[in-house]
This record gives C-alpha cells, sequence and structure tokens, in this order.
C-alpha cells in the first residue's frame, strides 16, 4: 500500500485505468470550475469528478483545455441526472454533456441515481460504449439490488459504482459485493463534506500520524483500495487532500476508524429507492 500515488490507477473490470484519487466539483461554478480545476491539473490531479447536475461541465472542459494538459492524461467522469435515466433519453443526455464538456468521449459515464427507467439508461450506456462516447460505464448511488436489476437486462456490468463512504459510513456489505462482481467502488463526500473533521477520536488519531484528519479520511479509502473524489477549491487543501501517499494508516487504528461508522450520510440514502 505504501507504493501508491498521486498518479496510481485503479484498474477497471475492462482494462481503463482510473487514477485512485480525484476532484469532485460538486457545488462549483462554471466560472469557479474554469479556474479550479486547473488549479487542480496543475497540483497534479488527473481526474475530474463532474455531472450534468452540477451545471459546470463547460467550465471543467474549458479549464482542461486551457490548462495544456494533454486530454488524453485526464480521467473526465460525469453523470446522466435521472430524469433521463431511459433509453433514448440518455443518449441525448451524453451528447449534451460532451457538447458541454467539449470533449468528443468521457472517461467514465454514470447513471447518476437508480431512479426511473435505469434499465433503459443501463442499456443506452452499451451503445455510448460502442460509438466510443465514453470509455467506461458505471453507475453512482447503486445498491445490490439495483445492480441485479440492471444486470438483469444487459449483459455489461458496471464498472465503477459510485456511492457516499467514508469511516462514517462504512458500507462493509456493498464494498464486498462490487468486489465480487469486479466493480470498483469509488467514495463520494470522503470528508462527510466536512461535517466530522472534528470528531474527537479522527483528531487524536490524526494527531499520533502529525497528518489533518481529512487526510487521515482519504488515506482510509484508498488503503481499502477504493477511489476517492474529494472537493475543494482551495489550492492548498487539494495539496493537503493529495499528500496522503507517503504515509500509511496501521492495521490496528484501520480497524479503528472502521468503528467509526454510524450509517451517517451527508446526501439522500439509497436505501429508500425501491
Ligand atoms: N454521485 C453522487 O451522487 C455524488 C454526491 C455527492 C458528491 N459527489 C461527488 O463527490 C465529490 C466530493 O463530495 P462532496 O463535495 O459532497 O464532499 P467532500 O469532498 O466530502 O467535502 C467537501 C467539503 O469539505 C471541504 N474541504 C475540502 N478539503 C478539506 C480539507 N482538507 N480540510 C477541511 N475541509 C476541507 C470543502 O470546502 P472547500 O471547497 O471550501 O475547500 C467542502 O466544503 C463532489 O464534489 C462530487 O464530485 C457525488
Amino acid at each position: 500500500m505504501a507504493d501508491l500515488s498521486l498518479s496510481s490507477k485503479i484498474v477497471l473490470n475492462n482494462g481503463v485505468k482510473m487514477p485512485v484519487l480525484g476532484l469532485g466539483v460538486y457545488q462549483v461554478t462554471n466560472g469557479e470550475a474554469r479556474t479550479v480545476v486547473k488549479e487542480a491539473l496543475d497540483i497534479g490531479y488527473r481526474h475530474i469528478d463532474t455531472a450534468a447536475y452540477y451545471h459546470n461541465e463547460r467550465g471543467v472542459g474549458q479549464a482542461i483545455k486551457e490548462s495544456g494538459v494533454p486530454r488524453d492524461d485526464v480521467f473526465i467522469t460525469t453523470k446522466l441526472w435521472h430524469t433521463d435515466n431511459g433509453y433514448r433519453e440518455a443518449l441525448a443526455a451524453c451528447d449534451r454533456s460532451l457538447k458541454a464538456l467539449g470533449v468528443d468521449h468521457v472517461d467514465l459515464y454514470l447513471i447518476h441515481w437508480p431512479r426511473g427507467d435505469r434499465q433503459g439508461a443501463w442499456k443506452a450506456m452499451d451503445r455510448i460504449l460502442d460509438e466510443g462516447k465514453a470509455r467506461s460505464a458505471g453507475v453512482s448511488n447503486f445498491l445490490p439490488r439495483h445492480l441485479d436489476d440492471i444486470m438483469s437486462a444487459s449483459s455489461l456490468v458496471p464498472s465503477v459504482d459510485q456511492v457516499e463512504f467514508s469511516p462514517f459510513l462504512y458500507q462493509k456489505e456493498l464494498l464486498s459485493y462490487c468486489r465480487d462482481k469486479g466493480i470498483a467502488l469509488e467514495a463520494y463526500s470522503p470528508l462527510t463534506k466536512g461535517r466530522r473533521l472534528n470528531d474527537p477520536r479522527l483528531v487524536a488519531l490524526a494527531r499520533e500520524y502529525g497528518r489533518t484528519p481529512a487526510q487521515m479520511l482519504l488515506r482510509w479509502v484508498v488503503q481499502k483500495g477504493m477511489a476517492a473524489i474529494p472537493k475543494s477549491v482551495r489550492p492548498e487543501r487539494m495539496r493537503e487532500n493529495a499528500a496522503i501517499f507517503d504515509f500509511e494508516i496501521s492495521a490496528k487504528d484501520e480497524a479503528e476508524m472502521d468503528r467509526f461508522d454510524e450509517g451517517y450520510h451527508t446526501t439522500w440514502d439509497p436505501q429508500d429507492i425501491p
């Protein structure tokens, strides 16, 4: 584990490589995205997580173009909003996202939520892959029953399930289900949107390691073999969040962090979606 780095990648089930750490840009405007994504690329991030729902694909695309970093060196994820779940709707939404981003393909295209016609949307992913508009396809906020449902409609196995994941929401069963099926788990809101950074147990552990609580949370995720996409609009925090590859949490302390689990969601719980 100690040999992980900011350029470390997870090999997805179709052979595509996804950088283990990315920058999330939820609640970032187009204008801000144009600046912060360039700053992130400058720091060394090569994985950007956006979505049609974030209304900042244009800014993200502009930043990548203006950064001077070759397009093929950046892993771009975007997502299909659930009002576009459905076969024809998903195809059209994908074209809109590519246009906004100003690219001919994304590296990962995700169904954002399992609501509505998810089987139709998943069938559209096959065509999107065939047409080269995405290099890999996956889902977000899917529980095992949602995954079983789409996989019963298509032979395509999602490459990624992006879900809320942190020691405070340690989704152990989902992780082991996804491992069995060859689906990579990607942790969103890995910093609990900042809401548990003052947890006294976390603060005490961070002090022992000479690290920040945010770094402990991110290291915990990548040590479990998952990708993480923390969001920050501040370069100093982007640097802090990327400085997690030169230390390791001991097995004992990782187990202690596992016990922080309190089923804590900062976003909707997909458990409510049939
Ligand atoms: N698929 C989905 O349904 C879904 C849902 C939610 C999120 N996501 C993705 O996951 C990404 C990350 O999740 P998130 O934005 O919800 O939350 P997060 O990454 O857990 O936390 C972001 C918050 O923490 C602050 N922060 C960042 N680094 C920090 C540090 N080192 N120390 C203290 N505070 C820090 C940020 O403020 P500043 O920006 O001011 O630094 C921001 O307020 C999103 O941007 C999005 O791309 C996906």
